[in-house]
């Protein structure tokens, strides 16, 4: 029972097929095949517009690249202090910034706020020893699992508009925050003031599927270049492009993440109904944080359910963890089974039972 990341399992059946099907036979390398081109009129259709998109392998490529057609060497990316890109991608977008920095601002749910940005950026000082604000980044799922609202996003646009910042969205799990919102692909993005986005596919359901979507054309400028330099234009490119044909077919990646935010759902009202647990976040998407008494977090280990411990820096103070619960995240894939989820759950409510015995 493997509810470490949504990353741990592999393809999905018709990403799988798709690749096979586009195996044969010889065809133009680097991405000048006719399946790239079939996929990226495939994103335009979704998106409902004029974009472009360049494929890549990995969410920190995608980010990486998004942040540096950005921001100049001397200016600003702010974004959430828990933010991936400033946490966990090893200082790769800083590195293909080359010199710019990330400023990491508090928010709870590592949501922010568009009130805390325009503060934030509109209080730097004018200086030429003040590097300027150029860019924000926020994560639709955060890495507290909250969904931004589509006013929430339009918020932040306006703010990024009326101070000169362009808008990247982290979409690590787009899919998931698509269909908790019930809104199109346009909805979430480019009409509430998103530039650009890492428009992740890896997670629900390819194997190594990232597109980097631009939606204001002058930040796609070199990033043809930029994605070259860093190794990310990949010689057989059709086989990436041929995961996005599987994906996007028959609306399998929307089937997908309903599967995972349902079983999600399911999960979180199961801990939540628990004594003694309490939800750190609300369940929006595919990720669950329960923060539970010791004795559960040490039961499900022992019975070999695996999932990550959290850190509860956006917690507000009040609801801070005690000494003797754990704060847990536990993430639901498009391949993860009900059996698997029911099965936590009662391992988690006989070690309440114990508890109450005891
Ligand atoms: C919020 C977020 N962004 C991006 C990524 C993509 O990272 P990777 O480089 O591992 O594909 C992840 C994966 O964990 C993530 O959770």
């Amino acid at each position: 029972m493997n509810f470490a990341s949504d990353n741990i399992v592999g393809a999905s059946a018709p990403v799988l097929q798709s690749l096979v099907q586009a195996n044969d036979g010889a065809m133009a390398a680097y991405g000048a095949d006719e399946i790239t081109k079939r996929v990226k009129a495939r994103f335009a259709e979704i998106f409902e517009r004029d974009l472009s998109v360049f494929l890549v392998t990995t969410g920190t490529a995608a980010n990486a690249l998004a942040l540096a057609s950005m921001v100049p060497p001397w200016g600003l990316c702010v974004c959430h202090e828990e933010a991936h890109v400033i946490d966990d991608e090893c200082g790769a977008p800083e590195f293909f910034m080359h010199g710019a920095k990330l400023a990491g601002l508090p928010g709870a749910g590592a949501k922010l706020k568009a009130e805390s940005v325009a503060a934030y950026v509109q209080g730097l000082p004018k200086a030429i020893k003040q590097m300027p604000p150029k860019a924000l980044s926020i994560s639709q799922v955060t890495e507290c699992g909250m969904v931004y609202s589509l006013d929430e996003i339009a918020a932040l646009g306006q703010v990024c508009r009326e101070n000169g910042l362009s808008l990247h969205m982290d979409g690590a799990r787009f899919a998931n925050a698509l269909v908790s919102l019930g809104c199109t692909p346009a909805e979430m993005t480019w009409k509430r003031g998103v530039d650009i986005l890492s428009f992740g596919a890896t997670k629900n359901g390819c194997l190594m599927g990232e597109a980097i979507v631009v939606f204001k054309p002058e930040l796609a400028e070199a990033l043809d270049y930029r994605a070259k330099r860093a190794g990310q234009v990949v010689s057989k490119g059709r086989l990436i492009a041929a995961q996005f044909e599987g994906y996007f077919a028959n609306d399998h990646w929307y089937d997908n993440a309903r599967h995972a935010n349902r079983l999600a759902g399911l999960l979180s009202e199961g801990f939540a109904a628990l004594p003694g647990v309490r939800m750190a976040w609300p369940t929006q998407a595919n990720e669950v944080f329960p923060i539970i008494p010791a004795a559960m977090d040490k039961a499900l280990r022992a019975a070999g359910v695996l999932y990550h411990p959290w850190t509860q820096v956006s917690l507000p103070e009040a609801e801070r963890v005690g000494t003797d619960e754990a704060l847990i995240r536990l993430v639901v894939s498009f391949a993860t089974k009900e059996d698997d989820v029911l099965r936590v759950l009662e391992i988690a409510r006989a070690a309440t039972s114990r508890q109450a015995a005891e």
